[in-house]
């Protein structure tokens, strides 16, 4: 029998609140425990698919997150692998494809049969079809980053395509590639930021994020104690845990007070919470 837990919204030292906290209402208005959908519902449908995410936001998540790279035609793709093998019928590395290429493939069989119709979509479709029903984190993959920045490089266009859609606030945009955050935010200061990272942060990356503004930061769930989520919380980042499917460890977290879980079944998460608290 688990004890029940009290959930109250956190609350940030204002002296931290950084720009894109505060310009991020539709972000702010979501009281912890967040629950995001990793991948879609992944449990259920192929990740990363359009139906994955349907289902999410059926399921009740406030957040879905996705991952993007770009094809060998420089559109942005939403899949997770940087190789096709795993969750597609196709061969490779994705940025050897072009979009025509890419839109041929299964990617739902390897899941279930029923999915084979499933195609790898383009981050505008899944922004469409979502249209504002949930918030999007959209995980740009390390791999795709470029040195060199030329002028369709995935963060710039991501940028763009957000602003066009209207969707800037409706975003939250993270890489384990902190320079991606870096030059997104010297391209539009109003988008919200999160960091990933499977190691603790030390005072002076701390101290980095803290500069950049970031709105977040997304750990694995088995280097966070109630410590260092308080030390990320005095930084004034909201901390999101990855990838929470065990009921004991959604319990656990809740006890460190982290704000927000990426989880591979929403439904679970949702049935922990019960009505206000985790318990059986
Ligand atoms: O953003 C949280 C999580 O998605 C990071 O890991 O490998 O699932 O993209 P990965
Ligand atoms: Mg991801």
């Amino acid at each position: 029998m688990w004890n029940r837990i009290h959930v109250t919204p956190i609350k940030l030292k204002r002296k931290y609140m950084n720009k894109a906290y505060q310009q991020s209402a539709r972000l702010d208005a979501l009281t912890s425990p967040v629950l995001i959908a990793h991948r879609g519902d992944k449990t259920r449908y192929p990740e990363n698919t359009l139906a994955a995410f349907e289902a999410a936001v059926n399921a009740g998540a406030e957040m879905i997150e996705l991952d993007i790279s770009l094809s060998r035609d420089r559109s942005m793709v939403v899949i997770h692998d940087d190789t096709l093998e795993r969750t597609t019928n196709g061969k490779g590395p994705v940025n050897e494809r072009t979009l025509s290429e890419l839109k041929k493939l299964d990617a739902g069989s390897w899941f279930d049969k029923q999915f084979a119709a499933e195609r790898i979509p383009t981050l505008r479709e899944v922004l469409e079809m979502v249209d504002r029903r949930a918030l999007v984190n959209i995980e740009i993959k390390k791999s795709a980053f470029e040195a060199s920045a030329p002028d369709d490089a995935i963060e710039k266009q991501l940028v763009v395509l957000l602003q066009e859609m209207e969707l800037t606030d409706s975003v939250l945009i993270s890489s384990f590639e902190t320079r991606f955050l870096e030059r997104i935010a010297a391209l539009d200061s109003a988008l919200a930021l999160a960091a990933i990272s499977t190691e603790t942060a030390d005072d002076s990356t701390v101290k980095s994020l803290q500069e950049l503004g970031i709105y977040s930061w997304h750990g694995w769930y088995g280097i966070l104690t109630t410590e260092i989520v308080k030390q990320l919380h005095d930084a004034g980042f909201r901390v999101f845990s990855f990838t929470i499917n065990e009921r004991v460890v959604f319990k656990d977290l809740m006890n460190m007070e982290v704000d927000g879980f990426f989880t591979d079944d929403c439904l679970l998460l949702r049935g922990a919470l019960g009505n206000g608290g985790v318990h059986n």
